[in-house]
């Protein structure tokens, strides 16, 4: 196992009714600025419920947080905390709210250009503290120290990470996630999934637990998924997919094993470029990528075929195959298309990709850097 350092100081507040607790949560003399997205909190109640939550609180907002959050949106909501001398930012919404937020968070007090902190990684010393409800079951934002921003002028999407933005709290009520629709549920089951495997299907490092908790996590996924999309009202469906979503990335399955993340960084090039939806990018390239890379990654992947699929028959070469078959087939089953092709999107328009990362010295990804741009271009071609 390598060395770690872990702390996760993020406290989770799960279940129904959990939204009215959130006054005490938050200091009574506090400044607040209530971030959200689209309007699905209108709509859904959500909103009246943090509202009655923070009665007779000092209390602004701010909307229209949009999927794959932009800069030049977020820039907007950084000038409203500067003027107002806001001290609180409370997320309502999914994984774009939260990501936006922490943005907000730590761009309004830094000096300097605030797209530094994403483009340049330039250190955060400073963030305003803030809290989350949580609306969508996917990212893992609720309790984790990143944030994914995108810059709608220069085609870029951009992860940043910093102890700062970690919430302060996060409340998770399966209730508020019923009224979404099937395709967001279909994208935060293969979101989590996706999530695990880049912590899990990397080489053996001797890590039994991490590696346990991870195959927990990927086996409650593929029984409660299914479930939760064709069952939306289910409760107890609902809440086992939304905390395993946060469990897939609140830190603890990674710790002291080596990492990928090369799916997530080729899937943001694919959201950059073509817009297409953030679970739909992993659900294209992980197959992809898992067929190139399987002599590489060969011990996990038999690992995972017998565990995680009860695959136990046949040479190595079928049961990595095998394995790679049933995860496709697993994103397409609840609801996510693993081809390009399937989205419209011709082999030209992602071709362009292995140059950005290598213009941005992004050339050796994955566990071990094995994945260069040459071979960022063989799983596209396998993807198309
Ligand atoms: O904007 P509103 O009106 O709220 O509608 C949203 C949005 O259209 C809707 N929605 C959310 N909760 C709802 C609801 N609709 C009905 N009922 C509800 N309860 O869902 C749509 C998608 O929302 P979004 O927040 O974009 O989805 P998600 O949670 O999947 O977040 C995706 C973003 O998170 C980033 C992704 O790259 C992407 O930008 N990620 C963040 C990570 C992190 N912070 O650690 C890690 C992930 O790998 C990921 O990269
Ligand atoms: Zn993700």
């Amino acid at each position: 196992m390598l060395n770690f350092e872990y702390r996760n100081p993020v406290k989770i507040l799960f279940g129904k009714g959990q939204i009215s607790k959130i006054g005490k949560e938050i200091p009574a003399d506090a400044r607040i600025l209530m971030t959200y997205g689209g309007g699905s909190i209108k709509r859904n109640g959500v909103y009246d419920q943090v509202r009655s939550a923070l009665a007779g609180r000092s209390f602004a907002e701010f909307g229209g947080i949009e999927p794959n959050p932009r800069y030049e949106t977020l820039m907007k909501a950084v000038e409203i905390v500067r003027a107002e001398k806001i001290d609180f930012l409370l997320a309502v919404g999914g994984g774009s709210v939260l990501d936006g937020t922490k943005f907000i968070a730590a761009a309004a007090p830094f000096q300097g250009d605030p797209w530094d902190i994403v483009l340049k990684k330039a250190p955060v010393t400073s963030a305003v503290p803030l809290g989350t409800v949580l609306t969508l079951p996917a990212t893992g934002s609720e309790m984790n120290n990143c944030a994914v921003i995108s810059h709608a002028a220069r085609q870029e999407k951009l992860p940043f990470a910093s102890d700062l933005v970690y919430p302060q709290f996060s409340v998770l009520d399966p209730e508020t996630t019923f009224s979404l629709p099937p395709r967001q549920i279909s994208n935060g089951i293969v979101d989590a999934f996706v999530h695990v495997m880049e912590q899990y299907l990397t080489f053996p490092a001797d890590a039994p637990l991490q590696d346990r908790l991870a195959e927990a996590i990927l086996l409650t996924l593929i029984e409660e998924g299914p479930k939760t999309l064709a069952e939306p009202r289910n409760y107890e469906a609902r809440a086992n997919f939304m905390w395993c979503a946060t469990m897939a990335l609140n830190g603890l399955i990674g710790q002291g094993v080596p990492q990928d993340w090369a799916t997530h960084m080729i899937g943001h090039e694919i959201t950059a470029l073509c817009g297409l939806d953030h679970g739909q990018t992993l659900a294209i390239v992980l197959p992809a990528l898992l067929e190139v890379q399987r002599e590489r990654k060969k011990a996990k992947l038999l690992q995972y075929a017998e565990r995680v699929w009860g695959i136990t028959s046949g040479t190595e070469e079928e049961r990595m195959a095998e394995a790679i078959r049933r995860t496709r087939e697993f994103f397409e089953r609840v609801g996510v298309p693993t081809r390009l092709s399937a989205y419209g999107v011709a082999p030209a328009a992602v071709c362009s990709i292995p140059e950005r990362l290598e213009r941005r010295g992004w050339v050796a990804l994955g566990e071990s850097g094995e994945v260069t741009p040459a071979v960022v271009n063989r799983v596209l071609a396998v993807a198309a």
